[in-house]
């Protein structure tokens, strides 16, 4: 049966949108719940391969609830967060302390069309977030667009396992735990059976890494974490953007 969250097409955020609407109250909880609170080590993983500096202007892209935002911050760097849901960003702000909040802001805004200025940023991080995107590449140049030649670019996302074992069980971990706790935590399965949904339509880590190159970055490299389940990504920006 077709995930009612998961629209082809133009109606793609439409789709998004409302998912995270239902799931923003519950999103952290169910994060540690589905990945046993790995989400927490291969974040701050994300963050270390930034190399982030004291000082440097850092976007967090499909923030969410601002778990790398805040991470950024605390490496120095002052961090715009940026997502197109309401919901997931009034959690964001409700986490916000006196010391975090002299570092970090949160706006709505859309990942394909930001309106920063060309060259705005030195690092750009997207967790989760560019698999939700209705254009991946569209979104890795229009990053590569606010980002200054030399500055790097972040991406953890799901991936399958290339081990037939291992992918088949996590696979199962996709189908059966993770709706069961969007059945438990939000009253609907399907708005965690569109992780699998969504990521099957995801293109793997070599293709994600070749689209990087053509929308505009170099040094391209990219880490399995946990056997293959999820990607990090790393890119740096090129100093003349392709046309
Ligand atoms: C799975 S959450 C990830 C949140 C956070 N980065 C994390 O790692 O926990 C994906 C987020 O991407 C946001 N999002 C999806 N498409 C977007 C777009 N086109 N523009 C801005 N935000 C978007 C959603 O609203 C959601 O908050």
């Amino acid at each position: 049966m077709a995930n009612r969250y998961y629209q082809e097409g133009e109606k793609r955020a439409d789709g998004v949108k409302d998912l995270f609407a239902a799931v923003a109250p519950r999103y952290d909880l169910i994060n540690d719940l589905q990945s046993f609170g790995m989400h927490r080590l291969w974040k701050r993983r994300l963050v270390r391969l930034a190399e982030v500096k004291s000082g440097e202007a850092a976007l967090d892209l499909c923030c969410g609830t601002g778990d790398i935002a805040f991470a950024l911050a605390r490496e120095g760097a002052q961090v715009s967060g940026v997502d197109f849901s309401a919901a997931m960003l009034e959690v964001a702000r409700r986490r916000l302390t006196a010391t975090s909040g002299c570092r970090v802001t949160f706006e709505q805004g859309d990942a394909l069309s930001l309106r920063f200025d060309a060259q705005s940023f030195e690092v750009v991080t997207i967790s989760y977030g560019l698999r939700n995107l209705r254009d991946n590449d569209a979104g890795l140049r229009e990053i590569a667009r606010v980002t200054r030649p030399g500055g790097r670019l972040m991406i953890l996302d799901f991936a399958f396992p290339s081990n037939p074992v291992w992918k088949a069980l996590y696979t199962l971990h996709l189908k059966t735990v993770v709706p069961a706790l969007g059945r438990l935590f939000c009253g609907d399965a399907d708005t965690h059976s569109y992780i699998l949904e969504s990521l099957k339509r995801y293109p793997g880590p070599a293709e994600i890494g070749r689209r990087m190159e053509s929308a505009g970055w170099k040094d391209v490299r990219w880490w399995n974490v946990l056997g293959g389940v999820m990607t990090l990504h790393r890119g740096v920006r090129v100093d003349e953007q392709p046309g």
